[in-house]
């Protein structure tokens, strides 16, 4: 919804938790810098930029680096930053202004800093050409959304911003789409899973899918919720004790279950959110036995999704047809369903024998 924009809260005003939130997406930031002198712009986000940049260059400053932050309102200067510098300075500027102009060449990191659309100054989406993307919805709760992997590999920074992301979400998760749960219940039937088989909820978040998953399994069936977000976890007891089902903490990129022991895995949202869609499929095929059955699922279609999020549906996403097609052939399922209208996405497939 468009607003006004938000400044930043002040870091004395945040509490403890907000404040390592902060340093850790700064910690994050200043890690994935490359060494010798490399300038960095922080853009999107107007309201903002310019104290994230200054955040930055205090980290950056705290750490020993040498850090030069150009602060002209017009970028006259940008030639002239190397000068007198010791030679792994990082140059930090923020908004657009600077970005149209850099340094050298171009900038060695971009930054966008996703926020609330602001009138029609819509900044969602991930920003053209960035390689660090920040989330700041909630100016006291950053997350990095997207960090690219020439700078740094995923496992580096992907576990602690997956899980803040979902543990300020986790409260009101169920108050927010627990209208969707009819949506679950449906394609849960129609998955037409075993009677008396082992089902997986993977990603399981609150649990939304636990009773429809036990009604399917029936009371000889085993149902397990896993997610990687504790709080999530924590959010699930209530659907997880009324479906009689386990809770597990754990990743779905290295499962804690042995190879084909499950018949079935139900995942609802999760894969856009894996690091490594197709790596995630081939664990998922890993647990799974021959002929047992994959469940992809979310309440919305990709299209509805892509516009409620204001990014546009591109054909090579991991869930558009033909890319999760090939992805499921390579890791071992093979795709027997495909649907996705606005109202709802729902992919099946198969595992192999072989
Ligand atoms: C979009 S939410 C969907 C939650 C639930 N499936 C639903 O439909 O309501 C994605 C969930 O996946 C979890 N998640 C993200 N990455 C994960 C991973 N690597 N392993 C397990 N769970 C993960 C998050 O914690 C979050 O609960």
């Amino acid at each position: 919804m468009a607003g006004e924009p938000v400044s930043l809260p002040a870091w004395q005003t945040l509490t403890d938790e907000q404040s390592r939130r902060w340093t850790e997406v700064l910690d994050h930031v200043a890690d994935a810098l490359p060494s010798g002198a490399v300038s960095v712009v922080i853009d999107g986000g107007a309201a903002q930029a310019a104290v994230v940049a200054d955040r930055l260059a205090d980290t950056l400053h705290a750490s020993g680096r040498p850090c030069a932050r150009l602060t002209e309102p017009t970028p006259a200067m940008a030639d002239d930053w190397r000068a007198g510098r010791a030679p792994d300075t990082v140059a930090v500027a923020d908004g657009s202004h600077w970005r149209g102009r850099p340094p050298t060449v171009e900038w060695d990191v971009v930054v966008w800093l996703r926020t609330p659309p602001v009138g029609r100054a819509a900044t969602g989406g991930r920003g053209p050409g960035c390689d660090i993307v920040i989330d700041l919805h909630d100016p006291t709760w950053p997350v990095i959304r997207q960090l690219t992997d020439r700078l740094v590999p995923h496992d580096r920074w992907y576990l602690s911003e997956s899980r803040a992301f979902f543990a300020i979400r986790a409260a009101t998760w169920d108050t927010k789409f627990g209208d969707d749960m009819p949506a679950y219940a449906a394609a849960v039937t129609e998955a037409n899973l075993t009677t008396g088989g082992v089902v997986v909820d993977i990603g399981c978040g609150t649990g939304r899918a636990l009773p429809a998953l036990r009604d399917a399994v029936g009371s000889h069936g085993v149902v397990v919720g896993l997610d990687l977000t504790p709080q999530m976890l924590t959010a699930a007891r209530t659907h997880a004790q009324r479906a009689a089902a386990d809770l597990l903490l754990g990743d779905a990129r290295n499962l804690p279950l042995a190879d084909a022991s499950v018949d079935a895995v139900f995942a609802a949202g999760l894969l856009t959110h894996l690091p490594d869609p197709e790596a995630g499929l081939g664990e998922l095929a890993r647990i799974t036995r021959p002929g047992g059955r994959l469940v992809l699922f979310h309440p919305s279609g990709r299209a509805a999704l892509a516009a409620r999020h204001g990014r546009p549906l591109r054909p090579d996403e991991p869930l558009a047809q033909a890319p999760l097609r090939h992805s499921t052939a390579r890791t071992g399922w093979q795709l027997t369903g495909y649907d996705d209208p606005p109202h709802r996405f729902f992919a099946t497939a198969t595992r192999r024998n072989t």
